[in-house]
């Protein structure tokens, strides 16, 4: 495994092994890894010959400074469980790198990106949008590896991908969890012993609604779902939506759709976390 931290080494890295016919895989990452991260490592190391994996705290993406203050960085440790898993090189540029200007690109992806995050990260996928193409630029890979959890982050970059014409794969890859039911992230480790054990709450409300919406209605289901939160001290739900996975918008009924996808996004203290279940899938 290689480390490389320019696009140029990188890319002279990539068109020796492209010119022998090597298809490659690109994982972008934020670091922090775990093993949500190793699973999507993993994947594209079964479907490509070369992995690439960015690790890049991307500036434009976080809406709140202080969340981008407190980001974990944890090179070394991702470089450890990166090798283990199989990856080819990790790309660890600077921000000069990866904005050497201001980038003033404005994309829209509307009606994708005026809901649930989008609505209350105002610019965060703009920010996701310009480093995810200035990577697939960068690395022109065959196929790029996204995790699930963030929903609506991969329906944005799949229509990114259309809008703009790219000539690769996006793979969409299931949620990892605890073995108890809490969903894998990297914000996580910030929990209190105390918070860790409420934020298990999100998890099973949404697995127990799952067999709930099997006969009650949406709104019955939106409720169930609120009201479990709700009572839950230490929680504070921002929002939870049942949507059409295609175009993100919310449905009235379950017959609108035949792929209905509750997203929600909890705060167990101060600590922002993100989830999502299938009810109806296609
Ligand atoms: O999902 C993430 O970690 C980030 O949003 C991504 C896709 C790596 C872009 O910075």
């Amino acid at each position: 495994m290689k480390i490389v931290h320019t696009i140029n080494e990188l890319q002279a890295e990539l068109s020796v092994l492209k010119a022998q016919g090597k298809k490659v895989g690109l994982v972008p990452t934020m670091g922090a890894l775990h093993a949500g991260h190793a699973s999507l490592v993993k994947r594209s190391v079964k479907e490509n010959d070369i992995t690439v994996v960015s690790v890049f705290v991307n500036p434009t993406q976080f809406n709140d400074k202080n969340d981008l203050i407190k980001y974990p960085h944890t090179l070394d440790a991702d470089c450890k469980l990166l090798e283990a898993n199989g990856c080819s090189f990790v790309f660890a540029p600077s921000v000069e790198e990866m904005y050497p200007e201001p980038d003033t690109r404005q994309f829209s992806f509307a009606p994708l990106d005026t809901v649930m995050e989008g609505a209350f990260r105002p610019g965060h996928f703009n920010g996701v949008a310009q480093i995810v193409s200035k990577l697939f630029d960068a690395v022109k890979p065959h196929r790029a590896y996204f995790g699930e959890k963030d929903f609506q982050q991969l329906a944005i970059i799949r229509e990114m991908v259309k809008q703009l014409h790219y000539d690769l794969e996006i793979v969409g890859c299931s949620i990892i969890r605890e073995e108890d039911g809490l969903a894998l992230s990297s914000r996580n480790a910030r929990l209190s012993t105390h918070e860790r054990e409420i934020a298990l709450k999100i998890s099973q409300t949404l697995f127990k609604s799952r067999t709930f919406a099997a006969d009650h209605s949406v709104s019955e289901t939106l409720r169930f779902v609120e009201e479990s939160i709700a009572a839950e001290k230490g929680l504070r739900l921002e929002y939870f939506e049942i949507v059409d996975g295609n175009n993100l918008q919310k449905i009235k009924d379950w017959a609108n759709t035949n792929y209905a996808v509750g997203c929600i996004t909890v705060f167990c203290g101060e600590v922002r976390l993100i989830d999502n279940i299938k009810y109806r899938e296609i």
